[in-house]
């Protein structure tokens, strides 16, 4: 059955516009996959801890010597990893903030990039054979052809994480100008819309 991991990052809900767009693309995909199964992960309903020393001091420790303590620390990171492992196609949905992911997702990206699951002990990724799309909501512009192109520190970063773990085969849809609809001078829907080609086709 294949399955997609949606991952959505913003606090703003029904308001969001990243999360419109993945939407979006759940509808895609499911018109195109009707048996398909969809795994929904919300940050801002996953209380994910930043790492601490004893979080560390667990995912250090070989698993045949962890306490019980050590292994409930982990169990979050370890679904996430299954529910990125079980996944066939991924779609992380964020915001940009100041230039960047919200924290909220690069501790998602600590739980998820570990050693003997996601990443090898050389340094090779693991996880292969997946297609991933990622949906941004940025109120600027960053893509080719911008004045402030050199900002798009988001995308670059979200595009060499994938890599290292070995997702190569990934799928941006920049929805910038997203302020035009904070500023009310173009609807919610019409700015959807602007970019449901793009979504339709990382959905196929
Ligand atoms: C704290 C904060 C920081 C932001 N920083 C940037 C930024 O650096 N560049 C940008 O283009 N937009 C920035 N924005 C605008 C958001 O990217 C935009 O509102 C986007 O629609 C948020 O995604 P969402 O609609 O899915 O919540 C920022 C918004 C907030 C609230």
């Amino acid at each position: 059955m294949p399955t997609l991991l949606v991952v959505n990052a913003s606090p703003r809900g029904d308001q969001s516009l990243s999360r419109g767009l993945s939407a979006m693309f759940v509808d895609r995909w499911r018109a195109n996959n009707p048996d398909g199964r969809v795994i929904e992960r919300d940050l801002m309903e996953s209380n994910l801890p930043f790492v601490t020393m004893p979080w560390l001091g667990a995912y250090f420790t070989p698993a045949d010597h962890q306490s019980a303590a050590m292994r409930d620390m982990l169990r979050l990171s370890d679904a996430l990893v299954d529910e990125i492992l079980a996944a066939d196609h991924i779609v992380i949905a964020t915001p940009v903030y100041n230039y960047n992911i919200p924290a909220v997702l690069k501790a998602y990206i600590d739980h998820v990039v570990r050693k003997g699951r996601t990443l090898g002990f050389s340094g090779e990724g693991l996880v292969h054979g997946k297609a991933c799309t990622v949906v941004m909501a940025s109120g600027g512009v960053y893509t080719e052809g911008s004045p402030i192109r050199d900002r798009d520190i988001a995308t670059t970063y979200l595009r060499l994480i994938l890599a290292v773990i070995g997702i190569e085969d990934v799928t941006v849809v920049a929805g910038g100008n997203a302020k035009s609809v904070d500023m009310g001078q173009m609807s919610r829907e019409a700015f959807l819309d602007s970019f449901s080609a793009e979504i339709a086709a990382a959905a196929a």
